[in-house]
């Protein structure tokens, strides 16, 4: 009896022994880790372009997101929280960053995303009337929620885009 309680006992402190170090590895291979993530973005249409009624710049857009972040993936990964921010300066605000979509993906295969037209899913709005004209990026951010270990995250900024000189 006393022998099997001690086996036991034994088993258990080995297995807990094996996690420890299943984790720190899980930590490590995650450390070096390196993604290799390809984004493409295109802004669509501008839907609507307009002054808001509290008198901010408002623009309602449609985008193409194309997105490969299966390489992100790694055995140590739970989940990957992704966004795509709308980022510009203005005179007022020297960096002006605003979520437009975002969503959790819990598996491999779903971090291959196409989708061909989606709409703001957060109001873009601005703080005054800025907007016209303005050269906006395009980053995709992404946290990868570890198993075990750091939190990984990474991103990919696009250039080039530019809201209309004219409201709509
Ligand atoms: C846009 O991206 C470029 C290149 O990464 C960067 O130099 C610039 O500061 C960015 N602009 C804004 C408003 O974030
Ligand atoms: C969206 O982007 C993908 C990849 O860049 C492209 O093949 C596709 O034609 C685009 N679709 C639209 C509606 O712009």
């Amino acid at each position: 009896m006393h022998t099997f309680l001690y086996r036991t006992n034994s088993l258990l402190t080995f297995v807990a022994s094996v996690l420890v170090v299943l984790c720190i590895l899980a930590s490590i291979t995650d450390y070096f880790h390196r993604d290799s993530a390809v984004v493409a973005v295109d802004i669509v249409q501008v839907d609507r372009f307009q002054v808001s009624q509290a008198g901010n710049d408002e623009a309602f857009l449609a985008f193409n997101i194309s997105a490969d972040l299966r390489s992100v993936f790694t055995w140590n990964t739970k989940q990957l929280f992704v966004f795509l921010a709308v980022e510009y300066a203005t005179p007022e605000n020297a960096v002006n960053q605003v979520s437009v979509w975002d969503r959790i993906i819990e598996r491999r295969e779903d971090a291959l995303i196409a989708l061909p037209r989606v709409q703001n899913k957060y109001r873009l709005v601005d703080q005054g009337r800025n907007m016209r004209g303005r050269d906006l990026n395009l980053t995709m951010y992404w946290n990868a929620m570890p198993k075990s270990g750091r939190i990984y995250t990474g991103q990919k900024t696009l250039t080039g885009y530019r809201l209309p000189d004219t409201y709509s």
